[in-house]
C-alpha cells in the first residue's frame, strides 16, 4: 500500500526577525516575528508513504541526500506517522525553484512544502494554523511560510500556541528586490548563530525587548498602510539582529563588502525619494522592499554596481497551495 501527498510552499523574508530559541527542541522562539511571504522562491514536495520501504529516502532537486540530511527529514516525518499511527517509510522529492542559480535555498519553504505534503499524504486535515506548528518543528522560519502576504508567527507560550496567523494579504503595491551577494553556503548556520549570539551576546535582553515593541508597531502600519513606517521598522530591526551578533563572543558577522555598498544604494535612492529599506539574514545577500511599481528603478540603479544576474525582482507570494 502506498498514500500520496505533493505540496508546494513559498519561502519568506523576515521583516521582523526571528533571531533566538528559548526552547530548541520544540523550537519555540525568544521572540514574535513577522515576515512578507515572497512568490520568486518556491519549493515543490511529494512524500510517498510506501509499506514496501525499508527506509526513508531524500532527493533535493533529483539528488539522493546522505544519511544525515535524511534523518533531520525522517525526524520530521516522524511527527505526522506518529499523529496518523502509521509506520510506513517514505520517499520524499523536493525541489528548489529559484529564479537564478542564486543558492537562495530555504529551510523555510521546504518544511513547510514538506508539512503540507505530509499532511495531504497522511489525511490528517490539519489546519492551516496545526500545519504552522508542524512546520516550526523543522525550521522557524517555516512556521511563516503556511500563508501568503503579511504574517505574524507569534511566540506564544509553549508548543501548542506558538503557531503563525496571517496579518494582511499585502496585495498593495509591495514588493522587494533581492541582491545575491554570495549564493555559497554560509558558514554559521542560522540555528547555530542565533544559538550563539543568545548565549554570549550582552546585547540580547535589549534586542528582545525591542522585537516587542517592533511588532506593535510594525502591525499598525500594515493597519495603516504606512509604507514609509512599515520600511523604516524593516531596516532598523534588521540592523539590530545584525548589531545583536556583532556582540557576540567571538563576534559573528554575515556582512561582504558588497553587502554595504548594496545598503548604500538603498540609502542613495531614498535620498532621490524613492521608498525603498534593506534588511539582511544570515548570509550576505541583501533583500530590498520597496512598491512594487518602482521595483524596476531600484533596479536599474542597481545594476550599475552589480550583475542583472544578481538581481531579483519579487512581489508577495501566497501561502501553500496542494499539488
Ligand atoms: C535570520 O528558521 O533558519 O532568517 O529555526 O534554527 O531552523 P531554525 O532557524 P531558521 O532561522 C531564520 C533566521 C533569519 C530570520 C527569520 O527568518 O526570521
Amino acid at each position: 500500500m502506498a498514500v500520496r501527498g505533493k505540496a508546494r510552499a513559498y519561502g519568506n523574508i523576515a521583516l521582523i526577525k526571528y533571531w533566538g530559541k528559548r526552547d530548541e527542541k520544540n523550537i519555540l522562539p525568544m521572540n514574535s516575528s513577522l515576515s512578507l511571504t515572497i512568490e520568486c522562491f518556491y519549493t515543490e514536495t511529494e512524500v510517498v508513504f510506501d509499506d514496501s520501504l525499508n527506509e526513508d529516502y531524500f532527493y533535493l532537486n533529483d539528488e539522493l541526500q546522505d544519511k544525515t540530511t535524511t534523518k533531520k527529514i525522517s525526524d520530521f516525518i516522524d511527527l505526522f506517522r506518529k499523529a496518523a499511527r502509521i509506520n510506513m517509510k517514505a520517499t520524499v522529492r523536493s525541489t528548489n525553484y529559484v529564479p537564478t542559480a542564486a543558492g537562495l535555498a530555504s529551510s523555510a519553504s521546504g518544511f513547510a512544502a514538506l508539512a503540507a505534503a505530509c499532511n495531504h499524504a497522511t489525511r490528517l486535515n490539519l489546519s492551516h494554523r496545526e500545519l504552522s506548528m508542524y512546520a516550526r518543528r523543522g525550521s522557524g522560519s517555516a512556521t511563516r511560510s503556511i500563508y501568503g502576504g503579511f504574517v505574524e508567527w507569534k511566540k506564544g507560550t509553549n508548543e501548542e500556541d506558538s503557531y503563525a496567523v496571517p496579518i494582511d494579504d499585502a496585495k498593495w503595491d509591495i514588493g522587494m528586490v533581492i541582491v545575491i551577494i554570495n549564493s555559497k553556503e554560509k558558514k554559521v548556520s542560522s540555528r547555530e548563530g542565533m544559538k550563539h549570539t543568545v548565549l554570549t551576546s550582552p546585547f540580547y535582553k535589549a534586542w528582545v525587548e525591542t522585537c516587542e515593541k517592533d511588532i506593535k508597531e510594525i502591525k499598525l502600519a500594515i493597519r495603516d498602510r504606512d509604507f514609509e513606517r512599515l520600511g523604516l521598522i524593516t531596516e532598523r530591526n534588521g540592523l539590530m539582529m545584525h548589531a545583536t551578533m556583532l556582540g557576540a563572543n567571538p563576534p559573528l558577522s554575515y556582512w561582504e563588502p558588497d553587502s554595504v555598498l548594496a545598503m548604500n544604494v538603498v540609502r542613495e535612492l531614498r535620498r532621490k525619494g524613492i521608498l525603498c529599506y534593506f534588511t539582511m539574514d544570515a548570509g550576505p545577500n541583501v533583500k530590498i522592499l520597496c512598491r512594487l511599481s518602482e521595483a524596476n528603478i531600484i533596479k536599474n540603479k542597481l545594476k550599475e554596481f552589480f550583475d542583472e544576474e544578481q538581481i531579483i525582482v519579487t512581489g508577495p507570494g501566497p501561502g501553500i497551495v496542494l499539488l
